[in-house]
């Protein structure tokens, strides 16, 4: 099965390491980009076929079309034809499938999706609207090849939004997080990379706490202030701050871009 990566910038740079280190060959991945010796220097890291748009949608089996949200209309202009038949899926935020399914053949069958960066690594979460023209084999096929990449979640257009902004932006407030733990370690002397490893092994550690237990994340706080103890000092400077205003108002601004 060959997958062309349509756009090799951030987002499918990330698809494609996922894949490679979830089994996939380098072999069967082809990717397309404008700028050419960008894009040969991108697929010679990878180890992967640089190619051009039309090529890409001829030669493969799954084409995933990972330009920016406002390059997606021309680019499928240009494709059209190859992608008669195809399976097709986007990952450009804000294009619902009704209007993806309105720039692609009738015979494409496709799905719109949000992954984020953690899919690098096969930890991601890729967001896809539950309407979508994939066929019952499409759609397993589409399990096995993208659930390598981290957990697909299937829901309403109404929610994609939110969720993006939660899951696919939230990768960057989470390393603000870490960058901000990991500078607050220096001043108090500790090395940058062991500060920097800390916070990202607590960060993994609280998320895998409360996927594993379903605990209230209100109930994980308090299982770490003990009463008049220094957490809760912590806690009590984090509020004073504005800690999860900021973090919703965050939320607030993606939403109301
Ligand atoms: N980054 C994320 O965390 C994230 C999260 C969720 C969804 N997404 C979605 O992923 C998509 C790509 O985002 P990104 O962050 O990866 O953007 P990006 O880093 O700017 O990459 C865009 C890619 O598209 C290529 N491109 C531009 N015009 C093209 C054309 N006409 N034909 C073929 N390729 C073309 C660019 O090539 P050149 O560099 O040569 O111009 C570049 O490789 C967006 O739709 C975005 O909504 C991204």
């Amino acid at each position: 099965m060959t997958i062309g990566i349509i756009g090799f910038g951030n987002m499918g740079q990330a698809m494609a390491q996922g894949l490679l280190s979830k089994g996939v060959s380098a072999g069967d991945i082809r990717a397309a980009a404008l700028r050419q010796d960008k894009l040969k220097a991108a697929c010679d890291s990878f180890g992967i076929l640089p190619t051009n748009n039309k090529q890409a949608a001829r030669e493969s089996d799954i084409v995933i079309l990972a330009v920016k949200p406002w390059q997606i209309q021309d680019v499928l202009l240009g494709i059209r034809e190859e992608l008669a038949n195809k399976m097709v899926v986007s990952v450009a935020a804000g294009i619902p499938f009704a209007s993806l399914k309105e720039m692609l053949p009738d015979s494409a069958r496709a799905v719109c999706c949000i992954p984020n960066t953690p899919v690098a690594v096969g930890r991601g979460v890729l967001i896809c609207e539950n309407k979508h023209s994939l066929r019952e084999e499409d759609l397993a096929r589409f399990h096995d090849l993208f659930g390598r990449l981290g957990e697909i979640v299937l829901l309403d257009a109404k929610q994609l939004s939110a969720a993006n902004a939660i899951a696919g932006c939230g990768p960057a407030f989470a390393a603000m997080f870490l960058e901000a733990l990991g500078d607050a370690g220096v001043k108090y002397g500790v090395k940058r990379e062991t500060a920097y490893r800390l916070a990202a092994l607590m960060l993994e550690g609280t998320a895998a706490l409360h996927l594993e237990t379903g605990l209230h994340p209100g109930a994980m706080k308090d299982a770490v202030c003990s009463p008049g103890g220094s957490t809760i000092r912590g806690v009590s400077a984090l509020e004073k701050n504005g800690f999860r205003s900021a973090v919703i108002s965050a939320v607030d601004a993606v939403e109301n871009k």
